[in-house]
């Protein structure tokens, strides 16, 4: 299926010059009352593991809301598992069993057989573009640095700040860290991108936390390097951070065709600083709260401020919240459609 004329595709490329495409970070999820059902019945662990039911959550909002893109139903840490390190979701976050200390620490995660260890990604990959051949598919991974923070701090942390002094105490130990999960990441997304995905986004969810100095070492140069290699397969990279304005200057220069925009920026600005890249976002999750008029109000805001449509994918500023109002959800995305600049 020639999915290069819909509206995604062509607004990451700077081309659209119809309808604004939107879809949500975090679509799939808790917030849907038919994804809950199939959660009665299997864990998220086995849920990430069936391709049957991964297609049937990614399907779920596509068919109520009628988006312009589908995103894989996985998560950002499923590829450490092949790579020695175990963790689980006991009360909803994540939980490494051995979380990384140490230099030594580093030695323990190794390389895997793609295609063999994580099949059951690249099924669901197959048989959600049988299922929906006209939605564009995003595949995605955690950046290098964003996985780190998961390995070292074991958990969710509010500034994860073992992660940031590992960087500090144990600088080789760190960039062999970084290396290794940037050679996956790119493997990876070769995998999901020869499986089928028609995009893939880089989750640099706490990437946002680093000085600029830092950005540069451990972000932008390994993620731009994970770019690179997927450069010949012609797919759209966007990369999402969160609290992306401090690092503006770095993020033009790199070799990505879509940038995230997290909720505390303003869009336009954001705009005005990149040059000849698409972007993506960027309502704040937690507005989606109020009215349907109040939701459809900050989503024309946002619309009346970018100056060229043709390359703008609406979204979310970041993952929208469990317990959301579905109808603010249906009307977001009627007015995003219903806009004409
Ligand atoms: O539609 C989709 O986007 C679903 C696919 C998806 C999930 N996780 C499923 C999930 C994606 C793209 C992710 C990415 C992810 N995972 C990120 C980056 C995005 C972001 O929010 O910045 C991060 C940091 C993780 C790690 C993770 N996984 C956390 C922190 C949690 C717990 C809290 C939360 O955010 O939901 C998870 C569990 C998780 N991943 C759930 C889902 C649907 C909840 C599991 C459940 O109870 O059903």
């Amino acid at each position: 299926m020639e999915l290069n004329n819909s509206a995604f595709i062509k607004a990451c490329y700077g081309r659209n010059d119809g309808t604004i495409p939107i879809w949500i970070m975090r679509q799939a999820g808790r917030y849907l009352p038919e994804y809950l059902e199939v959660r009665k019945q299997v864990s998220f662990t086995e849920l990430c593991h069936s391709p049957d039911l991964i297609t049937e959550v990614v399907r779920q909002p596509i068919a109520r809301f009628g988006l312009d893109a589908a995103i894989l139903f996985s998560d950002i840490l499923t590829m450490l598992d092949p790579m020695g390190m175990k963790f689980d979701f006991p009360d909803g976050g994540p939980r490494i069993a051995e979380p990384i200390s140490t230099p030594d620490d580093v030695d323990r995660l190794h390389d895997f057989d793609i295609g063999d260890k994580l099949s059951f990604v690249l099924e669901g990959i197959r048989k959600i573009k049988q299922t929906l051949p006209e939605t564009p598919l995003i595949g995605f991974v955690g950046s290098p640095f964003t996985l780190s923070c998961y390995l070292i701090e074991g958990k969710g942390s509010k500034n994860f700040d073992k992660a940031k002094k590992f960087l500090h105490q144990y600088p080789d130990a760190a960039q062999k860290l970084s290396d290794l999960l940037s050679d996956v990441i790119a493997r990876y997304l070769t995998a999901q991108i020869e499986a089928g995905a028609d995009a893939v986004q880089v989750f640099g969810s706490w990437d946002g936390i680093l000085s600029h100095d830092d950005f540069v070492r451990w972000s932008a140069a390994p993620i731009n390097r994970i770019f690179d290699r997927l450069q010949s397969l012609k797919v759209p990279r966007i990369l999402f951070v969160n609290n992306v304005s401090p690092y503006l200057d770095i993020i033009n220069d790199m070799n990505c065709e879509v940038v995230g925009v997290d909720y505390r920026a303003n869009l336009a600005t954001v705009i005005k600083a990149l040059d000849g890249k698409s972007v993506q976002g960027n309502l704040d999750p937690s507005v989606l709260f109020g009215t349907p008029q109040q939701v459809v109000s900050s989503a024309k805001k946002i619309l009346d401020s970018v100056p060229n449509h043709n390359r703008l994918i609406f979204n979310l500023g970041h993952g929208i919240q469990p317990k959301t109002p579905i109808e603010s959800v249906t009307a977001l995305v009627e007015a995003v459609h219903a806009y004409r600049g």
